[in-house]
């Protein structure tokens, strides 16, 4: 899949958006979000508060930190693409951003969820290495929708939604959590009644898109997710 794709310019009013969105959501996460998530942010060039950052800007950044790569496009795409960019080591991105009045509510995420929320972490190595794997496993599964379903729930309940342990503290850590004002008030107040990772917990655990989380999973050690998602696939 080739990205015809264009990134558009932007108005002042879609880059006081983003300012708005990123100085709010930087404050909120400062004692809350992993480590993980935000000495990645922080020390990112190409995503800074200051204006709608450019696609292929933060790409070449997460190419040399990571060999990963952005693609943008037009909205939610067929989940077997989306296996396929993972794969590869391409995260896709849409490039539009939300109105202001939209700045709490979303019905389908935006460039800010879809790269604040989700580029930090592909800085990270073994992050890294965890979503091209779930890409490549997810791409073997074509077809057998039952076990797609599996690991969709692990990318929700981790990739999404998911704390990370540090320092023996659960902190936040999934894009839908770090990208949303609200989520991460919420899903903070639920942080001493997290489920602990089980590969099985989470694979036999369904969501819903459509209401608010209400229960969330704690990650002590992504090798140790990547480890069991290897097993899981190898025992099929
Ligand atoms: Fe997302």
């Amino acid at each position: 899949m080739n990205a015809p794709f264009l990134q558009p310019k932007y108005n002042l009013t879609q880059h006081d958006t983003w300012e708005r969105l990123y100085c709010r959501q930087r404050d909120m996460l400062d004692d809350k979000a992993a480590k993980l998530y935000l000495e990645n942010l922080d020390g990112m060039e190409s995503m800074t508060e200051s204006s709608v950052p450019r696609v292929s800007k933060m790409s070449a950044e997460l190419k040399r930190a990571t060999g990963w790569g952005l693609e943008i496009v037009p909205g939610l795409i067929p989940v077997d693409d989306f296996f396929f960019l993972l794969a590869s080591r391409r995260f896709c991105t849409s490039t539009w951003i939300r109105r202001p009045e939209q700045l709490d509510y979303l019905e389908e995420p935006d460039m800010f969820h879809d790269t604040f929320g989700h580029v930090p972490p592909l800085m990270n190595a073994d992050f890294a290495v965890f979503m091209q794997r779930f890409g490549e496993i997810g791409m073997a599964l074509q077809g057998r929708d039952d076990l797609v379903v599996k690991l969709q729930r692990l990318y929700w309940f981790f990739v999404e939604f998911g704390f990370v342990e540090e320092d023996g503290l659960p902190m936040a850590f999934g894009a839908g959590i770090m990208s949303s004002y609200g989520e991460t008030q919420h899903a903070w107040n639920l942080r001493s009644d997290l489920r602990k990772f089980t590969l099985d917990g989470i694979m036999s655990t369904p969501f819903t898109t459509t209401e608010i989380q209400t229960g969330y999973f704690l990650i002590e050690n992504i090798p140790e997710v990547i480890r069991e998602m290897n097993e899981w696939f190898s025992n099929l």
